[in-house]
């Protein structure tokens, strides 16, 4: 990830790339001692997935041990929550989520997301919020993680966490994660080990294979994208496939260019996009995802970037590239106010990105600052990237 760019100082040669590149790691950190409060009420809410009733009725035993009472609201009562709470002294609201197989349709990711929305717009100042799952690493429950990171911005008085909990964990460690009020908002519990997220410097990493053989761009007439190409096509690429919704020109002398018009999200594109690269027998070297819009239009900002990231997994099952980059921008990183819809697929991105690596296949995340880069300073910019970059997320030191 990098940092925000804005003059041609902040690219030039003597700036070592590695002073402007951070990632995500998860230190131990173990759990403060709880508070000496009197006993309280929490309120738990879930989605309608049996796994999550139940662990709620499990978590509302645990924290009626130590004194606390558990209240509960059914999910069509929602909109109940302000007068529920007008009066209430709740310590704190809690979400839980069901089993992650349920949300790996990103359709029902992003349902999710709306419940849960729903649920924070409802609440009022001074009262903590606290997502949990048992993700096991599925993309469409680990992206809430750009959700609470743009809630750090836009509603600090909710100190919004989301704890994420292994098959392990039962329902007494959340209950003492809960009481212990802890400062941190992006928690794992790994083996009964307790990890927190935290950003760090990363250091450069593996370059990028260039050179001859296929290429392919989405996004290919967007800034991202032609800069990018370009940069392939100094590096010796053969062909490289570009693709946006409208298709374009582009001059690259001594590349074998296709273009390809079409949706990324709609079936049947992502398809065409690797059989034009791979079409005689070529090898696919790199796939660079660089389709975004820049909106707050939830629908047309997943359709890009999820489900475009998805249709290219799903193309590619038969013949993977040697590496695949993800573009995102910065707020899945640090959270932006206003950007929920942008920071949470780009959390997507970041998760399947992880998933997929998971499984042995490529795939490596940038995430970079500042949309107000300047063509002039983007090329270079983009080549540091490229070369420095992959790195692959949060990997080093996560549990
Ligand atoms: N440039 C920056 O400074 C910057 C900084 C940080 C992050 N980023 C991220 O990098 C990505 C690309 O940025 P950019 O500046 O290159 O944006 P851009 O100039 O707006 O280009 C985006 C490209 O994506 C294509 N596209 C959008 N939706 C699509 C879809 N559903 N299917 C296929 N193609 C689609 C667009 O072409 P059509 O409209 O023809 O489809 C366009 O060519 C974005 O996600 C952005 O958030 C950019």
């Amino acid at each position: 990830m990098t940092g925000p760019v804005e003059d041609e100082r902040a690219v030039a040669a003597d700036v070592p790339f590695a002073t402007r590149a951070f990632e995500v790691i998860w230190p131990e950190a173990p759990l403060p001692p709880a508070p000496r409060w009197p006993p309280g009420s929490w309120l738990l809410l879930t989605d309608e997935h049996p796994a999550a009733l139940g662990r709620a009725v499990a978590l509302a035993l645990a924290l009626a041990e130590t004194g606390d009472e558990a209240l509960s609201l059914p999910q069509d009562d929602f909109g109940e929550l302000p007068g529920f709470l007008a009066g209430r002294p709740v310590r704190g609201v809690v979400f839980l989520t069901g089993a992650p197989h349920a949300y790996h349709d990103p359709e029902d990711a992003r349902e999710l997301l709306r419940t849960v929305s729903s649920v924070v717009a409802r609440l009022d100042r001074g009262v903590r919020f606290h997502l949990v799952t048992q993700a096991r690493d599925e993309p469409g429950l680990v992206f809430l993680r750009g959700l609470i990171r743009v809630l750090a911005c836009e509603r600090p008085d909710l100190r919004a966490s989301i704890v994420d909990f292994d098959a392990r964990s039962d329902v007494d460690t959340l209950a003492r994660e809960l009481r212990a009020d802890a400062p941190e908002d992006e928690v794992r519990w790994r083996h009964d080990v307790r990890y927190a997220a935290r950003l760090t410097r990363v250091a450069p990493a593996a370059e990028v294979p260039a050179g001859p053989g296929a290429y392919v761009v989405t996004g290919g007439f967007g800034s991202l994208g032609l800069a990018t190409a370009r940069w392939l096509a100094d590096h010796g690429a053969t062909r490289i496939v570009l693709s946006g919704r409208r298709g374009g020109v582009a001059d690259l002398p001594g590349v074998d260019v296709v273009v390809v018009a079409g949706d990324l999200a709609e079936p049947g594109v992502a398809d065409r996009l690797i059989a034009e690269a791979t079409a005689g027998g070529l090898a696919l070297r790199g796939i660079v995802h660089a389709a975004g819009v820049f909106t707050e239009d939830a629908e047309a900002v997943w359709r890009a970037r999820v489900l475009g990231t998805r249709r290219l997994h799903e193309a590619t099952s038969e013949s993977q590239p040697v590496w695949w980059l993800l573009c995102s921008p910065a707020t899945a990183l640090f959270g932006s106010p206003g950007r929920v819809a942008g920071a949470t697929a780009d959390a997507w991105l970041d998760a399947f990105a992880a998933w997929r690596r998971s499984r042995g296949l490529p795939a490596a995340i940038t995430r970079v600052g500042a949309g107000q880069v300047s063509p002039a300073v983007w090329r270079p910019y983009f080549s540091a990237v490229l070369e420095e970059f992959v790195h692959h997320g949060e990997e080093p030191g996560s549990p």
